[in-house]
């Protein structure tokens, strides 16, 4: 059956013209819609939601609200407006203009780039997909599926990427894009921490917080690339990140509200009392952080990088907000990084700035990381308490990198595996923890109403009151 593109895959990117790109996306288009309903909220495919919708880019264009059945939502595909004469801003080709085709040497790299950015969006919605059952009300489940359909854009933007711009190897790269599934031991998602199952709601605020983060720096890093149309693709996917990193932080701020109301009321900080009282108490707050901050800081990929430092020398990947850098070639200049000596210690290497560009981007995203948990830190001292939230030391659970596999503590110092294996409960969620937290999760689906372990939101979506009727479920 033809689609009517303009009607029904919104876009700025003339797609009724483009008979080769329609072909291959009316061959695409119900494989995804099978995703979606297999591997997708599939328990929700009825109910109407109260979603965004990008119709345009422009301002007022980019977010049309309204209610809508998920496997009904127009996925369209956006770029950002072109900028005029842009420039290459960063390595060898630094200064010449901006590409709109692929150049041919730069083919195999960019097209693994953009699968890998692709691979990481449905599989975001596959790690999610019983999340609803547990909502704790119709805001946060409107949310979720909010984020979940927006992830679903973001494969789309991919897509058109690799369709439109990567011939018969990029129709095959979409393919796999809904071959490989989060989690499957046969063919699992690329990248680690996309494989990790999230089964409870503050597991779903740490992701939205780390690792959507993470997404946030990696989509500003394709931003800066010399290949045009995947730099505009990234930039209109960024304003749509911005949501996913308010779920975040706002679902964990809400969380440590209402856990420090517990415990003023209470009138205590004892962990088991929170506990006992339907909260989340601090120091399992404090082990998820770890455990999702250190998961995420993988993501980057290593410290020492020839792949990070080829993708720069080629203006493929730049460093997030390069305007910023007083200069654009970085060479000459060494970045000094951390790494395990020989006797069980800390030493540091200077390394070429280029094969450091992970390491760069990693530095920004702990930094932007750090601004959640001062936050949360002020709610604390102004309840009257003297607990404090921290990230862990970037050397800590890391699984790559340099320090991949060494056993330190939270303040990243190294230790033997067998004090190691005593304290890990102190520092990462243990089964107990995860099994109270999932003890927590009970579905509130009453206009209004919040679950006990969590405090609600300032404010209703698109200045809607908070007891509207986000969701129906039908
Ligand atoms: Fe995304
Ligand atoms: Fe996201």
């Amino acid at each position: 059956m033809a689609l009517d593109y303009r009607e029904r895959i919104p876009n700025n990117v003339d797609l009724g013209d483009n008979r080769a790109l329609q072909r291959a996306l009316e061959h695409w288009q119900p494989r995804f819609l099978d995703w979606w309903k297999e591997m997708g909220p599939a328990a929700f495919a009825g109910a109407d939601v109260y979603l965004r919708t990008a119709t345009a880019v422009d301002e007022r264009g980019w977010a049309s609200y309204g209610m809508v059945k998920m496997p009904e939502y127009r996925w369209g595909i956006f770029l950002a407006d072109p900028v005029p004469d842009r420039r290459i801003g960063f390595g060898d080709a630094y200064g010449e203009p901006v590409w709109q085709q692929v150049p041919g040497e730069h083919r195999s790299a960019l097209r693994r780039l953009i699968a890998t950015q692709g691979d990481t969006e449905p599989a975001s919605v596959e790690q999610q997909r019983l999340l609803g059952d547990t909502c704790p009300s119709l805001y946060d489940l409107r949310n979720l599926f909010q984020v979940n359909v927006e992830e679903g854009r973001h494969l789309w933007a991919m897509v058109y990427l690799l369709h439109g711009y990567f011939g018969r190897d990029g129709r095959e790269e979409a393919e796999a894009l809904l071959e490989r599934h989060s989690g499957d031991s046969d063919k699992p998602r690329i990248l680690g921490t996309f494989n990790e199952p999230i089964t409870d709601w503050l597991s779903f605020f740490m992701f939205t917080y780390f690792t959507d983060r993470d997404g946030r720096f990696q989509l500003k890093s394709l931003a800066e690339s010399a290949f045009d149309p995947l730099s505009r693709t990234c930039r209109f996917m960024l304003t749509e990140e911005a949501f996913h990193m308010f779920v975040g932080t706002s679902g964990i701020t809400r969380v440590v509200k209402r856990t420090l109301e517990v415990m003023k009321a209470s009138g205590s900080d004892d962990p088991a009392a929170v506990r006992n009282a339907g909260a989340t108490d601090l120091p399992t707050l404090q082990r998820y952080i770890n455990f999702w901050f250190s998961s995420s800081l993988d993501l980057f990929g290593a410290e020492i990088s020839s792949n990070a430092a080829n993708y720069f020398a080629s203006s493929l990947k730049g460093r997030p907000d390069e305007a910023r850098f007083a200069e654009h070639m970085a060479i000459g200049q060494s970045l000094r990084v951390e790494v395990p000596d020989a006797k069980g210690g800390v030493a540091a290497e200077d390394v070429p700035m280029r094969s450091a560009m992970n390491e760069v981007t990693r530095v920004a995203y702990v930094r932007d990381c750090d601004v959640g948990v001062q936050r949360w830190n002020r709610l604390v001292t102004e309840a009257g308490y003297d607990f404090r939230f921290r990230l862990p030391s970037t050397r800590f659970h890391r699984g790559i990198g340099v320090w991949a596999g060494v056993r330190t503590d939270p303040e990243g110092c190294p230790i033997a595996e067998e004090e190691w294996r005593l304290r890990q409960r102190d520092w990462l969620p243990s089964a107990e923890d995860r099994g109270f937290v999932a003890s927590l999760m009970q579905r509130v689906t009453e206009p209004g109403k919040m679950a006990g372990w969590i405090a609600p939101p300032e404010i209703g979506i698109n200045n809607t009151p908070l007891d509207y009727e986000y969701v129906r479920l039908n």
